[in-house]
């Protein structure tokens, strides 16, 4: 389950309805789509993934319009992991929606309204995010360094990240639950 964080505020928000309710003004869709053991293995073959989420991947389709969905695959193996990271670890936006249902692994969303509080989205398994186009936001995966997800997109190329001038993020440090937990005042950098 998801969970976030406003740091400037010290505030922390817990459960379905109360972070559907704090993400909606900012047009930030969550959802579970497993709310007990996954229906596939999350290491399965993507065809098989993107089958068992058929259902959840059309209605969103229709909603959004995107046209094509595969699964991305982040382990502390993955070549040029840490450049791959960076290009994403900073302040940016896309031009098109960044859809993300999560399968394995964990990692933190920074999303920073324009003229408002920064607030950081810890995902896990079974968390489905939609961030639009144009916000502005980061990401960082958790300390294991693994994140398995199925992304929606409506243009590869939308996902080329346009960073900020003056961006925010190095003062702010993804807070990840269970053993590398801390707590949010302990994370700020300055
Ligand atoms: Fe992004």
């Amino acid at each position: 389950m998801a969970r976030i964080s406003i740091p400037d505020a010290a505030r922390e928000i817990a459960g379905l309805e109360p972070i559907r309710a704090f993400l909606a003004p900012h047009g930030i869709t969550y959802e579970r789509w497993d709310t007990g053991a996954p229906r596939v293995p999350p290491d399965a073959e993507p065809q098989d993934i993107l089958a068992a989420y058929a259902p959840e991947i059309d209605a969103l389709r229709k909603r959004g319009g995107y046209v094509a969905a595969d699964v991305i695959n982040v382990t502390p193996e993955t070549p040029n992991l840490q450049v791959m990271l960076n290009k994403f670890n900073q302040e940016h936006t896309h031009a098109d929606d960044e859809v993300r249902f999560i399968l394995k692994g964990r990692g933190v969303f920074h999303i920073h309204p324009r003229g408002g509080q920064v607030f950081a989205i810890y995902v896990e398994a079974g968390d489905l995010l939609n961030v639009p186009a144009g916000t502005q936001h980061w990401f960082d995966v958790c300390p294991e360094r693994t994140i398995r997800a199925i992304r929606l997109f409506k243009d590869p190329a939308g996902w080329t990240p346009a960073y900020v001038a003056g961006g925010v993020h190095a003062g702010y440090a993804p807070i990840c639950l269970g053993p590398a937990y801390l707590p949010t005042e302990a994370l700020r950098k300055h």
